[in-house]
């Protein structure tokens, strides 16, 4: 029997949604789970629902079966307790940086006084490397700045999970390559949990503990987990020279190429498989590749924010 302690942070089983009017699922027996302080990716053609999971994970919009367990206790209803990076940056935009990132602050934490605010603002405006911008409005940001402001936002409420739809879709790749680098240092000094949507395979093997991979609707489902295994200490430039990479790449694309189709349909199995593609030629690498594999147990809590070096480069 599992106790409290073995189960995971997240907890979701048995997950379905129909939307009324249709006669299928979107999906259907969605079943996964993520470790306190993991980071994992989800990938799936567009359309077989990612979305819709990440707002049930949210607590936005309510699933026609199952359950989400975080913590312990059941996810009903929206909760400060998760922090959401929407793929359209969604900041308000009368409100300057700084305006933004308090007005969540000040919800999460209404007792504040205005100088522990402002303190805690700036602390997270500072993290993504905005602090010269911090008085400025959305309108006089560019795409980049936008993005990072939201997560700004989103790590300043210090949610337990932070959910990411897709953050940088709309941006263009060198701006990308610089806030995912930022995030990769932010979460690795923070342990932050996090569920993200990408459609990017670079980006999972990059930012990712665990992908899984969602196979295409309608009754789609979670049909694999893969274990990243490359080192933690990933750097996008040096990335592809790793023992496994290619390998662990390769199962991605496959994936999304044909076994996604395959597995329509409600074909793919309800309890995904867990596999590890880099595994073996990291094996065969002798053993400085395999020594560097990451343990799976989660990492010990830091304070957030701690030790984060800003980027001031700015996009
Ligand atoms: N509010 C809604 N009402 C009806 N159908 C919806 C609604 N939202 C999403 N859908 C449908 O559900 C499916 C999954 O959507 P979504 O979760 O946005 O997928 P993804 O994020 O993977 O692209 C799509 O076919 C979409 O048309
Ligand atoms: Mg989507």
């Amino acid at each position: 029997m599992s106790t409290e302690r073995d189960a995971p942070f997240l907890q979701v089983q048995g997950l379905g949604k129909t939307y009324p009017g249709s006669s299928e699922p979107v999906f259907n027996e969605v079943n996964f789970g993520i470790a306190r302080g993991e980071f994992v990716c989800i990938i799936g053609h567009s359309g077989c629902g990612k979305t819709t999971i990440l707002n049930v994970l949210a607590g936005l919009e309510e699933a026609s079966q199952g359950t989400v367990i975080m913590d312990n206790r059941e996810v009903s209803g929206p909760s400060l307790e998760r922090g959401v990076v929407f793929q359209s940056h969604a900041l308000m935009p009368w409100l300057t940086v700084r305006q933004n990132v308090a007005f969540a602050v000040k919800s999460r934490w209404p007792e504040w006084r205005t100088e522990q605010v402002k303190l805690h603002v700036q602390r997270y405006v500072d993290m993504v490397g905005l602090s010269p911008a911090i008085d400025k409005k959305p309108s006089q940001l560019s795409g980049g700045m936008k993005q990072r402001v939201g997560i700004a936002r989103a790590f300043a409420i210090e949610p337990k999970m932070l959910l990411l739809d897709e953050p940088f879709g709309a941006l263009d790749a060198l701006t990308r390559g610089t806030i995912q680098d930022e995030l990769l240092k932010i979460c690795s000094a923070t342990h932050q949990t996090v569920f993200m949507i990408t459609h990017d395979v670079d980006e999972a093997i990059l930012l990712a503990d665990k992908i899984l991979l969602m196979s295409n609707g309608p009754v789609a489902r979670v049909a694999e987990v893969v274990r990243n295994t490359l080192p933690r200490a990933r750097q996008r430039a040096s990335l592809h020279h790793e023992p496994g990479f290619y390998e662990l790449r390769n199962h991605l694309v496959d994936f999304l190429v044909s076994r996604s189709k395959e597995l329509s349909g409600g074909r793919a199995p309800a309890h995904p498989p867990e596999v590890r593609p880099a595994d073996a030629a990291r094996r065969a690498a002798g053993p400085t590749a395999e020594a560097a594999e990451p343990a799976n147990d989660a990492p010990p809590p830091a304070s957030p924010a701690a030790s984060v070096t800003p980027l001031h480069r700015v996009a």
